[in-house]
């Protein structure tokens, strides 16, 4: 499949793990991939690897936010996707959760989400074929799973997300006098994936195979599950679908069973 021949998607937290997955994918079905991270290293030699371009980035600064994307409309002079991937999820009990620490979950998660947004949209709705954005929340967002801060900015995706769907559709640019095709919104929301996030941490790499236990799949996810998903969305196979929220997790949240990851314990 070649879905993106000729396009330009940007993922945000492209360098590793799920954004890394998202990047080929994208990469592989033809689009020009932006890597837009904060490991610039990293994003370099992704880059390379599929014919893209790095930038160096920070979602928790607007001014780099704004860069990032202006480099990207100078080199290209389009824009089809942007992919929100990145997320920081501090394990910390609630607690002890001061205001530095929700903000260090909450800005880049959600807030920077928005900033990216808010710097691709002219050129996602200048697109004459439509834009998408493709948003990475988690089953967190949907379901007391622990971690409160990371789990209400995941939640804040998804409003966000629905929010935009509808703002942005045709239909409301139509009701406010502009035109064009509009831009889709979608959600991911991954259960366990096997990233770095949970295999650099000796505690955490070892809970994997017990967190296994609780999915109806019998299995945690890997990063090319949530890379197709996002794919299809992003595609025009979802040219019917905005506002969705589309969880990708082994079946975690149709039976939830209880388990919690319970920090404490770490
Ligand atoms: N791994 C999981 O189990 C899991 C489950 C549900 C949701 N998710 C979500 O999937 C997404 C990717 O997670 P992952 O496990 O692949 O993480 P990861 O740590 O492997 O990769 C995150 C990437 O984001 C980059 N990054 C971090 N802060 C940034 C910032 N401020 N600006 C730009 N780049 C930044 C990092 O350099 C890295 O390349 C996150 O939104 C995460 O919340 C992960």
């Amino acid at each position: 499949m070649r879905r993106f021949e000729d396009e330009v998607a940007v993922v945000t937290g492209g360098a590793h793990g799920i954004g890394l997955a998202i990047v080929r994918r994208l990469a592989e079905e033809g689009a020009v991939v932006a890597v837009a991270d904060l490991d610039g290293a990293v994003a370099e030699s992704v880059a390379a690897q599929v014919g893209g371009l790095a930038i160096t980035c920070d979602v928790g600064d607007r001014s780099s936010v704004d860069a990032a994307f202006a480099t990207v409309l100078h080199r290209y002079g389009r824009l089809d996707v942007l992919v929100n991937n990145v997320g920081v999820c501090v394990l910390t009990p609630f607690e002890q959760t001061d205001d530095e620490v929700w903000q260090r979950s909450v800005d880049p998660t959600l807030t920077g989400a928005v900033r990216c947004i808010q710097a691709a949209l002219p050129h996602l709705l200048a697109n004459p074929a439509g834009g998408s954005v493709v948003s990475i929340g988690s089953v967190n967002g949907l379901m007391a799973f622990g971690d409160p801060a990371y789990s209400a900015a995941k939640a804040g995706l998804q409003s966000l997300t629905q929010n935009m769907a509808g703002r942005y559709g045709p239909q409301a640019l139509r009701a406010r006098g502009q035109g064009g095709p509009g831009v889709r919104f979608n959600l991911v929301a991954p259960g366990t994936v096997r990233t770095r996030s949970w295999t650099s941490d000796e505690n955490k790499a070892s809970a994997l195979d017990r967190v296994a236990r609780h999915y109806p799949m019998g299995r945690v996810g890997e990063p090319e599950d949530i890379a197709a998903a996002v794919a299809f969305l992003a595609s025009s196979d979802a040219a019917w679908i905005t506002g969705a929220v589309l969880p990708v997790d082994g079946g975690i949240t149709a039976v939830h069973s209880g388990f919690v990851l319970d920090v404490d314990r770490w």
